[in-house]
C-alpha cells in the first residue's frame, strides 16, 4: 500500500498491487479513528481496482461497547461501524467483539474469532490456579480458558455505576496463596482489572497475571495496573508492549473458512 497524507492532513491510500479478479484480504484495526478511516479507504481501493471479493479482517472492533442505546439521545456506534464496513467488504472477520449484538446490525456474513486457545496455550506455561472473570459478562471466557489451563474459574460482580466508575464484590472463594489469572475482553482505561486485581490481592491471592483479548491501554492505564499485578499479557489484535500473544493461527484459520468465496452454514 502507498499511504500519506495531503497537505491539508486528508488521508490517501493506493492499492500497488494487482488486485483484479483476485479475493482481497484487507487487515485493518478500528482502534483509532483514523485507523478505521484507512480500513474504509483500501477497502474501497480493492473494489476500485477490480479485487473479486473483498474480505475486511478486523482484529479489534471498536466502538462494539457502545451497541445499543444507553441514554437517549445516543447513537448505535457498533451499527454504525459494521453497516460502514459492511459497505465496501463483503464478509467481515473480528476478533471477541465486546457483544455478539453487533454481528446481528451487519448485512454481510461476519465471523467473530474465539482465541482461547492461544490464550491458554501462553499461560499454561506459567501455573495458574484460578481464572476470574471482572464481570458476570466475562464468565464464558474465565470458563473457557479455565477448561484449557484445567483449573477452577468465577465472576466478580461489576456494577458499573458511571462511565468511570463501578463498584465490585468478590464471591464467598478462597484465594489465598493461590495464583489467580484475571481475563477481560478490553482493557480500555484498566479501572476495572486494577480493581480486580486490587481485591484479589486483599483477599491474600499470590500472584496475579491479568490477560485481555484487546490491550487499548488508555491513558495512563499501564501504570495503573502495574502497580498491583505480577504480569500483564495481552494478544497482538492491537500491537503494543504487552501484546505477547500471538492470535495469528486462530485469524488465519477464520480467513481460511471464507477462501475461494465460502460461506459456511453456520458461523
Ligand atoms: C466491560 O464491559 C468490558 O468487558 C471491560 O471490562 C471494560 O471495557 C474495561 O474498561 P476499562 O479498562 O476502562 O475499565
Amino acid at each position: 500500500m502507498e499511504r500519506k497524507r495531503f497537505p491539508d492532513g486528508e488521508m490517501y491510500v493506493r492499492v500497488l498491487s494487482d488486485v483484479a479478479g483476485r479475493e482481497a484480504f484487507v487487515l485493518g484495526n478500528t482502534n483509532r479513528d483514523d485507523a478505521y478511516l484507512e480500513l474504509l479507504l483500501t477497502l474501497d481501493a480493492c473494489r476500485e481496482n477490480g479485487a473479486s471479493r473483498v474480505i475486511a479482517v478486523v482484529p479489534y472492533f471498536g466502538y462494539a461497547r457502545q451497541h445499543m442505546v444507553y441514554k437517549r439521545g445516543e447513537a448505535v456506534s457498533s451499527k454504525v461501524m459494521t453497516l460502514t464496513i459492511g459497505e465496501f467488504a463483503d464478509r467481515i472477520i473480528t476478533v471477541e467483539i465486546h457483544d455478539e449484538m453487533t454481528l446481528k446490525y451487519s448485512k454481510r456474513p461476519f465471523m467473530n474469532v474465539s482465541v482461547y486457545e492461544s490464550m491458554s496455550a501462553y499461560y499454561s506455561r506459567k501455573g495458574v490456579d484460578l481464572v476470574v472473570s471482572p464481570d458476570d459478562g466475562g464468565l464464558h471466557r474465565a470458563e473457557m480458558l479455565a477448561k484449557g489451563l484445567e483449573c477452577d474459574f468465577f465472576a466478580i460482580n461489576k456494577k458499573r455505576i458511571d462511565s468511570r466508575t463501578v463498584s465490585m464484590e468478590v464471591p464467598n472463594v478462597d484465594v489465598k496463596g493461590k495464583r489467580v489469572l484475571l481475563v477481560d475482553d478490553i482493557i480500555s482505561t484498566g479501572g476495572t482489572i486494577a480493581k480486580a486485581a486490587s481485591l484479589l490481592r486483599d483477599m491474600g491471592a499470590s500472584s496475579v497475571y491479568v490477560t485481555a483479548v484487546h490491550g487499548v491501554f488508555a491513558n495512563n492505564s499501564v501504570s495503573k495496573i502495574q502497580e498491583v499485578v505480577d504480569e500483564v499479557a495481552v494478544t497482538n489484535t492491537i500491537e503494543g508492549i504487552f501484546s505477547k500473544i500471538d492470535i495469528a493461527p486462530e485469524l488465519a484459520s477464520a480467513m481460511e473458512v471464507y477462501m475461494d468465496g465460502r460461506i459456511p452454514e453456520k458461523l
